[in-house]
């Protein structure tokens, strides 16, 4: 639990003669740092984690990472899963500062609206790290580091294989893009490296996007409108591997075949994906890796320690093709 920074050598020692000599006194009435707040200096570090949800394979992936690797590393894990709502981990932060935790690591679910809770947790000398998704305050001075992937680039390289694909195409190739929870990075940064992308070519256009909300369901339920809306779709491009999962069941049930008459892009490359890649339905994945879990425990143990670490931390990712994707899904982690 909370190893207190400020705390200087011989203030320890007086502090452990006091509560030696008072036999345990001081610490029933419970105004030291130890007794009164909950916390205690006993080397073991606490993590509360605030997680976005269980709205996708990725998210479940990336939950058993990191409660694998707490595990693996020593640390104690407190986890809330705060099911898509910003409050919902306004609150568990809350908590967690309340309850002295070492360090929080959180996702945020949307980019804005974090200074306040961030700035809570300054005060309270709890060091923050952002893991997967990034927040848009000015002051960095709120969080330690950021960890996670380049979304902008996920979404640039999807839009670079369309334009490689559709060089030769010459009329308009219309595009229908299935976005992330409104707000989300992941969701504002792939559109924009994709658009950043297919920019390069005047006959890819965007004719309709809309919030799928990274789930299935969403993914679903928004493709059947745009089918019903737009007689001609060339290409989806859906923000995650889940969305597009979802997509298929509604471009098989209009009567077309997915990876064939609808190219299909996709983020992420969950199991899931891979095999509709592998399969044919799928044309092309981004690679998001959702496997933060050991690198999250090491930063908690550097800034527990007090030592210095790189602001950004960016994942390592790849892209796969249909043949790709055959040939890595059997010793695909996730
Ligand atoms: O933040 C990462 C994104 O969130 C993943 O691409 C998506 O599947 C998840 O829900």
């Amino acid at each position: 639990m909370r190893k207190m920074r400020t705390q200087s050598a011989p203030w320890r020692a007086a502090a452990v003669l006091a509560s030696v000599l008072l036999v345990g006194g001081v610490a029933a009435c419970g105004n030291s740092d130890t007794g009164g707040g909950g916390s205690k200096d006993d080397g073991k570090i606490t993590m509360g984690f605030s997680q976005v949800g269980a709205e996708s394979g990725w998210r479940t992936a990336n939950t058993t990472s990191i409660k694998d690797a707490a595990a693996a590393a020593g640390i104690e894990l407190k986890f809330d899963d705060a099911q898509q709502k910003q409050e919902n981990q306004i609150k568990a932060i809350r908590n967690y500062i309340q309850q002295k935790v070492d360090v929080i690591a959180f996702s945020p679910v949307v980019e804005s609206g974090w200074d306040t809770v961030l700035k809570e947790a300054k005060d309270a000398d709890i060091p923050v790290i952002l893991t997967d998704r990034s927040v848009d305050s000015a002051d960095k001075s709120l969080y330690k580091t950021f960890l996670g992937s380049d979304f902008v680039k996920e979404g640039r390289l999807a839009g670079e294989w369309l334009v490689e694909q559709k060089k030769t195409a010459s009329g308009p190739v219309n595009i229908v893009e299935l976005q992330g929870n409104t707000g989300a990075a992941p969701a504002n940064d792939r559109k924009k490296g994709f658009a950043e992308a297919i920019a390069a070519n005047p006959n890819l256009k965007v004719i309709a996007s809309q919030p799928g909300d990274f789930t299935r369901a969403g993914g679903k339920q928004v493709m059947e409108q745009f089918l019903k809306a737009n007689p001609k779709i060339d290409v989806l491009f859906a923000h995650n591997d889940d969305m597009g999962l979802g997509a298929l069941e509604a471009i098989t049930a209009a009567g077309k075949v997915p990876g064939k008459d609808i190219t299909i892009i996709t983020v992420d490359a969950v199991k899931d994906g891979m095999q509709a890649l592998a399969d044919g339905k799928f044309n092309f994945i981004a690679e998001c890796s959702p496997l933060l879990g050991p690198q999250l425990m090491d930063l908690a143990k550097k800034v527990h320690a007090g030592e210095q670490v790189a602001p950004r931390i960016e994942t390592e990712e790849t892209t796969f093709t249909q043949a790709q994707a055959k040939e890595a899904l059997p010793n695909r982690k996730y």
